[in-house]
């Protein structure tokens, strides 16, 4: 079975400190891993993420935006999630197709029928195995969000055309996150993401460590 694994929530959840842990941890037993994240992860990703979270790029259409997350993942499980999983590696993937689903799906209301048949196309229906959800109330992870961007040097590019949106829109990501845990309870894991990283991190381990031992 392939080990791949994947975090999402919404903006400000943590995941992007929990999967560097789950790294860490990983690497420190000698367990072959290898993070990457969505959208980036190959170097045609990363200008796809250039494009779509700039807040430079703030009048492209839900249409197009979907487009170009999706190419970015067509290359990404082509370039390198796949391969690295045919050498067997451990594979921990900042967000995925279910991330997709919540935003273009549940928060800007594109079909989601289509999103699964169009997802599937892009990931070579490639599926986690499992997926960590961390769980957390919009206003808590936006003011966190926020207070990162706001101390990020002038210089650095402003990823922040998501956290622009409304509190509803972010709800809605929520939302839609939960309905599709609750529809796929034996992939998904949700993690009350309100604690501190530390109390976050044992519970992320305790389920890790037997699907990779
Ligand atoms: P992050 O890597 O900091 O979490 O930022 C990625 C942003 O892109 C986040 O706001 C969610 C958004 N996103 C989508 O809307 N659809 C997708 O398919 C993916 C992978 C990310």
């Amino acid at each position: 079975m392939d080990k791949f694994i994947t975090f999402e929530g919404i903006e400000g959840c943590g995941k992007t400190t929990q999967i560097k842990m789950a790294g860490d941890y990983l690497s420190g037993t000698g367990i072959p891993v290898v993070l990457t994240e969505e959208p980036g992860g190959t170097a045609f990703g990363r200008k796809i993420r250039d494009i779509v979270l700039n807040r430079s790029s703030y009048d492209i259409s839900a249409e197009a935006e979907l487009l170009l997350f999706l190419s970015a993942r067509a290359q990404h499980v082509r370039e390198l999630i796949k391969p690295a999983l045919i050498q067997n590696k451990i594979v921990l993937c900042d967000r995925f197709s279910d991330a997709t689903m919540a935003y273009q799906g549940f928060g800007r209301g594109l079909n989601t029928d289509a999103l699964e048949a169009m997802n599937a196309f892009a990931a070579a229906s490639l599926k986690p195995l499992k997926t960590f959800l961390f769980d957390l109330p919009p206003e808590i992870g936006l003011s966190r969000a926020m207070r990162r961007i706001s101390q990020l040097k002038d210089f650095t590019p402003k990823e922040d055309r998501f956290e622009r949106e409304t509190v509803a829109f972010h709800e809605r990501v929520r939302e839609g996150y939960l309905r599709i845990a609750k529809d796929d309870p034996d992939r998904f894991v949700i993690i009350d993401a309100a604690p501190d990283v530390h109390a976050v991190f044992d519970q992320v381990r305790s389920c890790l460590l037997p699907l990779v031992t």
